[in-house]
This record gives C-alpha cells, sequence and structure tokens, in this order.
C-alpha cells in the first residue's frame, strides 16, 4: 500500500504538525448588552452565560475579558425609552455612546466594536425609519440617520464600526460621513452578506429587539440565495468596506468559503444566538460534548474561511485555548 492515511495520525505530535486550522483567542470579537442602571446584570433565559448589563458591570466584565486575552468587543446598547426613530441612538447621552466613554476611560485597550442598526432603539423594533405608505424600512432615510449614528460612535470612541441593519449603500455612506468628521481612520466591518434567518431568535429576547409588525425579509437576504450573497459582500468591498462578514455563520459555511475566494479582505462570520443556544442546550442535557463540540465548530468557521469569530462561546474558547 502506498497511501496509508493513518500514518500521520498514529503520534499526537506529528497530528498536531500537519493540523491545517488553528483557532486562536486573537480570532475572537465577544459581543456585550449594555442598559441603562447600576447594579444590573440579568440573564438571558434563552441564552445562559449571556446576560444585559448595566455600564459598571461591563467594566468588571472587560476585567475577565482581559484575563482570557479577549479584548475585542462588540457592543449593543439597549435604552429605557424606544421612539419611531431610535433618537436614543442618535444622541450623545444614549445608552451607546455613554458606554463606549466609560469603557474607552477605563480600559483604553480594549477595541470597541459597535453594532450600527436601529432595531434595538426603535418603539416598532425594525433597522430603520418606516416608510408607512410601502409598511417597510424606507433605506435612503435611514442612511442618513445612519451616518448620524456612525458620527455619534465615532466621537464617543469606538474603534470600529459594523452596520447590521442591511440597507443599500451604507458603506458608502457611513464611509463618507466618517471621513468628512475626519475618522478616515474608523474601520468598517460590513454585515454584508445577513440572511433573514430564525437563528436570531434568542438574540431579539436579549436586545429586545424583535419587529412588532411583519418581519426583515424586504432587508435581510433569503437563505436559499447563493449568487446574491456573494454580490452582497462584493458590493460593500467596492464601497469601502474594510472587513465582509456573514451571518449566520453554522449554516452558511458554503457562502463563507465562496465570499473568501472572490476577496481579498478579511472576513468575518457571526456566530449568532440560536446557534449558541442550540449547543448550550444540547450540552446540558447531556447530548452532546459541549467543549467538544464548541471547539469543532470554531475551527470549522476558521476551515470555511473566517478570519474573525464573533461568538458568545468567546470566553469558554479562550478558557480550554489556555489549558
Ligand atoms: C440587529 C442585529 C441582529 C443580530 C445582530 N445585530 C438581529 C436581527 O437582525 O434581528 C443577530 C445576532 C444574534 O442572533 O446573535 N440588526
Ligand atoms: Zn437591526
Amino acid at each position: 500500500m502506498f497511501q496509508r492515511f493513518r500514518r500521520t495520525r498514529l503520534n499526537k505530535h506529528l497530528r498536531s504538525l500537519v493540523r491545517e486550522t488553528h483557532v486562536h483567542v486573537e480570532d475572537f470579537i465577544y459581543p456585550l448588552f449594555i442598559r441603562p442602571g447600576v447594579e444590573i446584570k440579568t440573564e438571558v433565559s434563552s441564552m445562559p452565560g449571556v446576560f444585559q448589563m448595566s455600564i459598571d458591570e461591563i467594566l468588571k466584565e472587560c476585567v475577565i475579558l482581559k484575563e482570557l486575552g479577549i479584548y475585542s468587543i462588540l457592543l449593543f446598547g439597549i435604552p429605557d425609552v424606544k421612539d419611531s426613530i431610535g433618537s436614543d441612538s442618535l444622541c450623545e447621552h444614549g445608552i451607546i455612546a455613554a458606554s463606549i466613554r466609560e469603557i474607552k476611560k477605563h480600559h483604553p485597550d480594549m477595541f470597541i466594536v459597535t453594532d450600527l442598526c436601529f432595531c434595538e432603539y426603535t418603539d416598532h423594533g425594525h433597522c430603520g425609519i418606516i416608510d408607512e405608505e410601502n409598511e417597510t424600512v424606507h433605506n435612503d432615510a435611514t442612511l442618513k440617520i445612519s451616518a448620524q449614528q456612525a458620527i455619534v460612535h465615532a466621537k464617543a470612541g469606538a474603534d470600529m464600526i459594523a452596520p447590521s441593519g442591511m440597507m443599500d449603500g451604507i458603506i458608502e455612506t457611513l464611509r463618507e460621513a466618517l471621513d468628512a468628521e475626519g475618522f478616515e481612520n474608523v474601520p468598517i466591518m460590513a454585515y454584508s452578506t445577513k440572511f433573514s434567518s430564525g437563528y436570531y431568535g434568542p438574540f431579539r429576547d436579549v436586545a429586545e429587539s424583535t419587529p412588532s409588525f411583519g418581519d426583515r425579509t424586504s432587508y435581510q437576504m433569503d437563505p436559499a440565495n447563493r449568487r446574491e450573497a456573494i454580490s452582497e459582500s462584493l458590493s460593500d468591498e467596492a464601497q469601502g468596506a474594510d472587513i465582509l462578514m456573514v451571518k449566520p455563520a453554522l449554516a452558511y459555511l458554503d457562502i463563507v468559503r465562496e465570499i473568501k475566494d472572490a476577496t481579498t479582505l478579511p472576513m468575518a462570520v457571526y456566530n449568532v444566538s440560536g446557534e449558541y443556544a442550540m449547543l448550550k442546550l444540547a450540552g446540558r442535557n447531556n447530548l452532546i460534548d459541549y467543549d467538544r463540540v464548541m471547539m469543532e465548530t470554531m475551527v470549522a468557521f476558521k476551515r470555511a474561511g473566517a478570519d474573525i469569530i464573533i461568538s458568545y462561546h468567546a470566553k469558554e474558547v479562550a478558557k480550554l485555548l489556555q489549558k
């Protein structure tokens, strides 16, 4: 027999030498949900281990994250007061701006990415301004206030901005707005290929962002579309995105690979709330070996082409990598 594949599998050290894909703690961005108040730390029932926290608790969380080697965070704000245009997100005293300033003050070494959208801030729960006539999100009106929101984030000290609303032309709009205000060195991580997905269910509990009517199919992508998924990301690249993203991750690894092969930009995957909840609950019920399945999933993201993994598992992964 000339070919014996098992030859390189027999020794542990040799297996390490020939391993093609590696997961590092530096690959991760950890999402955090911030709400007004003090000493608030509320676990989300559908996502064990994930909390809504007030700013003081977030500051403590940053200490823990850094001990684990996680320096990059993705912030979501949950304001107390919501309205039709998401005013809290457009105000420099709003929850997100205040949080960025506080984190930067106490943890200047953290890298703060902000999710830029309106669904957590609007009373109707959609990702922008509603066009009453067409009962959907008005694209170009939403672009205008998105530019405002980006400037609020940047002025507060955000290190990178990640627009997640799937509005056409968003990258170009934000790039121009940021440059005009002197923020030409603030990168944009585009939620470039974001599908309309049932896997966001638990997130909408934690972010309190379920649409009050209809759904997001008029702006997020149809899960059935592969060619369109590539076009979406390449369009964001052409508009000046610095990093592309596929979201959700696990059911879309084919899309990750295809975009990776079509771009030279770094790629992120968002390992979303429903994916996290599935592993968590299966693990808690002893249906799977949680740690093992989690690490296998992370390797799969990297193997498919992801450079960056946004994941609620990040802390647990970091702990395992430390062993
Ligand atoms: C908001 C937003 C969503 C997620 C990130 N930003 C949800 C949505 O589009 O409803 C999903 C994150 C997750 O499920 O973990 N635009
Ligand atoms: Zn949104």
